[in-house]
């Protein structure tokens, strides 16, 4: 069994990706950036590897299913789950049920600000059972999410 002390100050961060997250770099990049989802996990890799994560772990599918799987395997592996849902943010009931039904608390990520944009991308069905969600900052919005995913372990708050 696991100290407390350790199970303080262990780390583990899980990243996922939902659909079409694949095609970051190609991908209307007027909209999402030229950055590629390979470029962003360096630079998460990187980041979390100064800040002394022990674990960070990527998923990206275009299968909700897979996401669902995920999500629920999460419990009492990591910490924390750092989620951009590509569209499935706007409608997929089963994402909120799977992120309602375990206690790893999740930071709702965007690249575009969903909020400035057509009229069915402001409803985001998961951001009331999120902790925050951080939209509109590009790759930025990943590093300030695992930002804030580090301090609130390292406090140990949720
Ligand atoms: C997105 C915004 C969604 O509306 C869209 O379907 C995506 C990407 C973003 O990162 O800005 O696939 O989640």
């Amino acid at each position: 069994m696991q100290s407390n002390i350790e199970a303080v100050n262990v780390k583990r961060i899980l990243v996922l990706n939902g659909p079409n997250l694949n095609l970051l770099g190609t991908r209307e990049p007027e909209i999402y950036g030229r950055t590629t989802l390979g470029d962003i996990e360096e630079i998460l890799r990187g980041r979390a590897h100064e800040a002394g994560v022990d674990v960070i772990d990527f998923l990206q599918s275009n299968f909700e299913g897979e996401l669902v799987e995920a999500i629920q395997k999460s419990r009492g592996r990591y910490d924390f789950i750092l989620l951009n849902a590509g569209a499935l943010t706007h409608y997929s009931i089963a994402l909120r049920d799977a992120i309602s039904s375990v206690p790893v608390p999740v930071i709702e990520i965007h690249l575009s600000n969903i909020h400035r944009r057509e009229e069915f991308r402001r409803t985001s069905v998961i951001a009331p059972v999120v902790l925050g969600q951080i939209c509109g900052f590009g790759v930025d919005s990943y590093i300030a999410a695992l930002d804030i995913a580090i301090r609130k372990i390292q406090k140990d708050i949720k």
